[in-house]
C-alpha cells in the first residue's frame, strides 16, 4: 500500500469518530441558529472584509493590492456592514492625530471597565459624524482588517516561497477572499488551493469570478463547519496529507464555539505532513465582554454574525494550539507595532489587561507529535519565544512605565 493511502486510511480511522453527530451536536454553540446566506449572517461578513480590502486597493499606496475585491461590492452590501461598524464604534475605538495608535483619551477607558461603562452610558446614543466625514474602510476596525491582510499576504509568501516543499494551501472560511488569483505564489506550478465555506458564499464567490473555470488546481468547497464534515471533502476534492500543506483560517474562530475551534484545529493537525504550517486570527475574550465593544457586539447579533468565541490571552491561546498538536511560532497583536510603548501596552494587556479587547493573528507549524500542555497551560514553546521576545527586565520596565502612564492619565482628569 503506498504511504499515502495508509495515511488517508490512517486518517479515516482516526478522524471518523468527531462524527457528525459529534461535531453538530454538544460541539455547536449555534447549530441550526445560524443563518447561512450570502448577503446575511456570517455571509455578510465576508463582504465586509471585501470592501475593506476594495477600499485599500483604492488608496494611493496600498499596504496589498486586490484588483478582484470590487467584484464583491454587491450593491453595497459591504460597505453598509463597514459603515454599521465603524459608527458602532466610532466613540469608542478611535486613533490619535497620527492615525498610528488609539487616542490616549481611550486607555483608562480600556484599562478600567468601571470608566468604560460610565463612558458608554454617556456616548451611547451620541451622535456619530455621518459617512463623508468618516471616510469608508477608515476606522481602527478596518485598519487591523488591513493590518491582517498584509501580514497573511506576508506569511503566505514566505512559506510558499522558493525552494519550498509546501504545495498545498486550504484556506478554512476563505469568504469571498481572491488570494487565490492575487498572490503569484499560488500560481506556481503543482501548487493546489482549496477554498472552503458555507455553500451561499462559495456560489456567490464562483459566479463572479468566472476566470476559476480554467483553474483546476483551484477548488471550492461548500461545507457549514459544525454541521459538516469538511476533512472528508477536503479529502475527497483530491487533498493530500502526505504533502506539506499550509492552512489559513481568517476571521473563523469567534463565529464558533469553543468545542468547534478545537475540533477544527485538531482535525487540521491529523490532515497535516510535517514541514506544515497553521496561520490565522482570533479574539481574547475582552472583544466579546468589555463595555466599550458593547454597540459592536451588538450590531453583529443584528446582522446575526456574534462573536461568540474568545480565549483569555495568547498564553491561553497557545495552549489550546498545543493541545492539538501545533507548536506556535508567531503570535502578534493586529495593529501597528510602531513605537515601544504601542509594544509595551499591548504585552501588558496581553499579560495582565486581558479585559481589554484585543485582535491577534498568529502562526504555527505542526509538531512531530501532540505534546499535554503545562501546568499552567503554557506551552513550552511560547514561554520560549515569550522569553526571547519579551525578558522579565522588559516587563518589569513594562510594568513601571504603565504605572507612569496611569499616573498622567489621572492627570489628565478623566
Ligand atoms: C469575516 S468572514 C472572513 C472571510 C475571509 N476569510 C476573509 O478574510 O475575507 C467570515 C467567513 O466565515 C464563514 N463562516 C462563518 N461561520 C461558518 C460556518 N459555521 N460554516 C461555514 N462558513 C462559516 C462565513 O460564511 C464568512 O465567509
Amino acid at each position: 500500500m503506498a504511504a499515502s493511502d495508509a495515511k488517508v486510511q490512517k486518517l479515516q480511522g482516526v478522524v471518523t469518530p468527531s462524527s457528525p453527530a459529534a461535531s453538530t451536536g454538544a460541539s455547536s454553540a449555534h447549530g441550526s441558529d445560524r443563518e447561512w446566506g450570502a448577503e446575511c449572517g456570517v455571509g455578510a461578513t465576508a463582504l465586509w472584509i471585501a470592501y475593506i480590502r476594495y477600499c485599500e486597493h483604492q488608496r494611493e499606496r496600498p499596504a496589498f493590492e486586490d484588483p478582484f475585491a470590487e467584484r464583491f461590492l454587491c450593491g453595497g452590501k459591504g460597505e453598509e456592514v463597514t459603515a454599521a461598524m465603524a459608527r458602532a464604534l466610532h466613540h469608542f475605538m478611535f486613533m490619535n492625530a497620527s492615525g498610528t495608535d488609539f487616542h490616549h483619551s481611550l486607555t483608562l477607558r480600556y484599562a478600567l471597565p468601571c470608566l468604560g461603562r460610565r463612558y458608554l452610558r454617556q456616548m451611547r446614543h451620541a451622535p456619530v459624524p455621518n459617512q463623508e466625514v468618516l471616510p469608508a474602510g477608515r476606522d481602527p476596525l478596518a485598519k487591523g482588517v488591513r493590518i491582517r491582510t498584509a501580514f497573511f499576504d506576508d506569511h503566505i509568501r514566505g512559506v510558499l516561497g522558493v525552494g519550498s516543499h509546501v504545495r498545498q494551501f486550504v484556506t478554512l472560511a476563505s469568504g469571498v477572499d481572491c488570494r487565490c488569483l492575487r498572490l503569484a505564489c499560488l500560481q506556481q506550478q503543482g501548487v493546489r488551493t482549496w477554498l472552503v465555506d458555507q455553500p451561499a458564499v462559495i456560489s456567490a464567490f464562483r459566479s463572479r469570478l468566472p476566470e476559476l473555470e480554467a483553474r483546476p488546481d483551484i477548488q471550492t468547497l461548500a461545507v457549514k463547519f459544525g454541521e459538516e464534515l469538511w476533512w472528508q471533502k477536503l479529502m475527497a476534492a483530491g487533498f493530500d496529507p502526505c504533502v506539506p500543506s499550509l492552512f489559513l483560517v481568517e476571521g473563523l474562530v469567534m463565529y464558533l464555539g469553543k468545542a468547534e475551534v478545537e475540533e477544527i484545529f485538531s482535525e487540521i493537525y491529523r490532515l497535516m505532513a510535517p514541514g506544515s504550517v497553521v496561520m490565522g486570527d482570533y479574539v481574547n475574550q475582552g472583544f466579546l465582554h468589555h463595555p466599550m465593544v458593547e454597540p459592536f457586539n451588538d450590531e453583529l447579533r443584528k446582522y446575526s454574525a456574534p462573536w461568540t468565541y474568545g480565549v483569555r490571552n495568547s498564553t491561553a491561546w497557545a495552549g489550546m494550539l498545543t493541545r492539538c498538536g501545533f507548536a506556535p511560532e508567531e503570535d502578534v497583536p493586529s495593529v501597528e507595532l510602531h513605537s515601544l510603548l504601542t509594544r509595551v501596552k499591548f504585552f501588558l494587556i496581553d499579560r495582565i489587561g486581558t479585559w481589554v479587547p484585543t485582535y491577534r493573528t498568529f502562526v504555527a507549524v505542526k509538531r512531530a507529535a501532540p505534546q499535554q500542555e503545562g501546568p499552567m497551560g503554557e506551552s513550552d514553546s511560547m514561554r520560549k519565544q515569550g522569553a526571547q521576545r519579551f525578558g522579565r527586565h522588559h516587563a518589569v520596565a513594562a510594568f513601571a512605565l504603565s504605572l507612569a502612564m496611569v499616573a498622567a492619565f489621572m492627570r489628565t482628569g478623566l
